[in-house]
């Protein structure tokens, strides 16, 4: 969904990157329609039907909990070892931590959320200008639909979409000047957060028994995307959801969820919602982590629910294999007792099959899987 997840602005169209740099300036306001937060100034009461879920998608009876933290500030030294151990753990039993200590600095956070916010809160007029391109579905900018099918189901959730690496996709002139500080403030957020997810990167493939360097290296040129998701207030929140469950489908996903909550994890069948840690950064695992752990480690099934009467910002940064990258099994965690799960995958393959299907949970994993009905190693 944007992430691809879910991912609004997933890499996947060709098209898109060799396209020209677009002047920004024309617009069609007939395509406020398709924004919630439209919906939402215009007043309505009752949300319209293609934003209602199905009664078992609903989020009634959950649970919160909080999700493993894990403290990263000793992870140059001597608690390196231990650091590894807890990223393991918290990759085996949830798919999903939090990070304190993580390094990012909280005006890097803080200019991200004031700037994301003050974005949203601009006239639909200017949003528009930099509306992402119906029907394109690796479109950067600013959208709400999740796929381009006409029959979806829709999420109470519009977003803003950028391509912040490798540099060769980044267009940082086209995006929004308004605020004054939008764009450089993301370039820092990028670059803050390339830095933390090399350095998890680095903790997962050594939890893994792997050299440090394999599962960055396994990614090639990677590409990240950064998706501001804005959630305005819903008349009928537990008839909807922000963004339905899906989980990431590349490497790595960092998310900064700031204080409202939000965000629902699936464990063992029942969704969790994840209390919010000050200043913490929730870190999950995408769909390519698990064939290249070989299912020693899962991505996992998320989804963000709305509330009646606050918005919420959350900022996704996605990390994803380069599209020519080949991702596979390490070798290293296949033998006789592990067999290999998963076949080898074309990113660029993944993101379309992706995109055509919807994420449906996490059914367009098991298109990988070598026998079907294997579940890997792990239970949850
Ligand atoms: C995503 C995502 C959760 C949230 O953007 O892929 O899962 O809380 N977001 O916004
Ligand atoms: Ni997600």
């Amino acid at each position: 969904m944007s992430c691809p997840c879910c991912r609004p602005g997933g890499d996947s169209c060709d098209e898109e990157e060799e396209e020209e740099e677009e002047e920004v300036g024309s617009f069609d306001m007939s395509m406020m329609k398709d924004r919630v937060q439209h919906l939402v100034d215009s007043g309505v009461k009752e949300i319209p039907p293609a934003y209602v879920r199905p009664f078992e998608e609903r989020p009634v009876d959950v649970r919160t909990e909080q999700i493993p933290v894990v403290d990263l500030s000793g992870i140059d030294g001597k608690d390196r070892q231990s650091v590894r151990n807890q990223v393991g753990k918290a990759c085996e039993d949830w798919g999903f931590f939090q990070v304190v200590n993580h390094g990012v600095p909280g005006k890097v956070l803080d200019s991200m959320r004031n700037d994301g916010r003050a974005f949203f809160a601009l006239p639909m007029e200017y949003k528009l200008r930099y509306a992402c391109k119906p029907g394109v579905i690796a479109s950067e900018g600013y959208g709400s639909k999740m796929l381009s099918k006409d029959d979806q189901l829709l999420d109470w959730r519009d977003y803003y979409d950028l391509h912040t690496l490798p540099l060769s996709r980044r267009r940082s002139s086209g995006w929004p000047d308004d605020p004054q500080s939008f764009r450089e403030t993301v370039l820092q957020y990028s670059h803050q957060m390339k830095l933390l997810a090399e350095r998890i990167l680095e903790l997962i493939s050594e939890s893994l028994g792997l050299p440090s360097s394999h599962l960055r290296e396994a990614l090639g040129d990677p590409s990240q995307n950064v998706s501001v998701n804005y959630y305005p207030p819903c008349p009928q929140p537990e008839l909807t959801l922000g963004l339905q469950a899906h989980s990431d489908l590349g490497a790595i996903t960092i998310l900064m969820q700031a204080d409202i909550a939000g965000l629902q994890v699936k464990k063992n069948g029942m969704w969790i919602a994840v209390e919010p840690v000050e200043n913490a950064l929730v870190v999950n695992l995408g769909d390519m982590m698990e064939v290249m752990s070989n299912g020693r480690y899962r991505s996992v099934e998320h989804r963000a629910v709305v509330n009646g009467d606050r918005d919420r910002l959350s900022v996704a940064t996605f990390l994803d294999p380069a599209k020519d990258c080949l991702l596979t099994p390490a070798k290293e965690l296949i033998d006789e007792e592990h067999p290999r799960l998963y076949k080898e995958v074309l990113f660029r393959d993944f993101i379309s099959a992706w995109y055509s299907k919807g994420p449906d949970g996490k059914r367009n994993i098991d298109s990988l899987k070598v026998i079907p009905s294997i579940e890997s190693h792990q239970t949850s």
